[in-house]
């Protein structure tokens, strides 16, 4: 029997990129998967075929966050596909990075838009999923590396450093009901929100450059540590952050 069969998960974002993993793995460990996405919708449905096709079962669940209604919308959704189950997993990856956000741009309707897609949407989506969270169960935070290195993007960044502040704080507050809650912190994956790797050669060359293992990462590698934090092997592990990054920043090889 697989690890995660009987359990139900819904994972934000999941249309494309590292959600669309994280979607992908857990129903390949037997969850009932809600596939929630913005305005993706064939991406959506991609991702709810490819689960069917391998044997898995899964449905879509549209809701554009950010914007006024949003949870309402979703758990519409969710709480239909579910159909009377409980929820086991809530992974928060749904996010924007704006690459004009910067402390020379960017705009307050840009910093409103960031916040409120990437912090309120998360912050009120577990609000309302923890009356349908089954004591026991598992909330995954998707954060960032740019929590703890600089960038221009300085609104991205102050967003995920809010979401990791949530993780700590949620995990205090849910633990007596056996809820963990973990933040995983991807480093440069190859998505949708990074294009830009594609395009040139010494993109991709300049990441390699600062990450010990030599390479940009792959969604599915993001997926396998959400895996382990959304499984029974990760029972004592709460209010974590885990950096998956191959290595990034760790040093210079060489001192000179
Ligand atoms: N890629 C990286 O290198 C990297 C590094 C560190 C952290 N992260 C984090 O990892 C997570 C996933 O990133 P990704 O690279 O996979 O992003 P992506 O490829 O751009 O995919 C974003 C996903 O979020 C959904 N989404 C975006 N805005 C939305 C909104 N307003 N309402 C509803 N859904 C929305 C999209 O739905 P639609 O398809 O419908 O648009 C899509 O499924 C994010 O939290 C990101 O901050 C990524």
């Amino acid at each position: 029997m697989a690890s995660l069969t009987g359990k139900t998960a819904l994972v934000t974002g999941a249309s494309r990129g590292i959600g669309r993993a994280i979607a992908l793995r857990l129903a390949g460990d037997g969850a009932v998967v809600a596939v929630h996405y913005g305005s993706n919708e064939s991406a959506a449905a991609a991702t709810v075929s490819e689960i069917e096709v391998a044997g898995g079962e899964a449905f879509p669940v549209r809701a554009q966050l950010g914007v006024d209604g949003d949870v309402d919308e979703l758990f519409d959704g969710l709480e239909k596909g579910l159909a009377g189950r409980p929820l086991d997993i809530l992974v928060n990856n749904a996010a924007i990075s704006t690459s004009e956000a910067t402390i020379e741009a960017a705009t307050r309707d840009q910093f409103d838009r960031e916040f409120a897609i990437n912090v309120r949407a998360p912050f009120f989506i577990t609000q309302r999923a923890l009356p349908l969270i089954r004591d026991g169960g598992h909330i995954i935070n998707i954060s960032s590396g740019v929590t703890w290195f600089a960038t221009p993007q300085i609104v991205y960044s102050m967003t995920k450093g809010a979401l990791n502040v949530m993780g700590r704080a949620l995990a205090l507050a849910v633990g007596e009901r056996g809820i963990t809650v973990n933040n995983v912190s991807p480093g440069v994956t190859d998505t949708d929100m990074n294009s830009w790797l594609h395009d040139s050669e010494e993109a991709s060359e300049g990441v390699k450059q600062i990450v010990a293992l030599k390479r940009v990462g792959q969604a599915a590698e993001i997926a396998d540590a959400v895996a382990f934090f959304a499984g029974n092997d990760s029972r004592w592990v709460t209010g974590q952050t885990l950096d998956v990054n191959g290595g990034l920043w760790l040093g210079r090889g060489v001192v000179q």
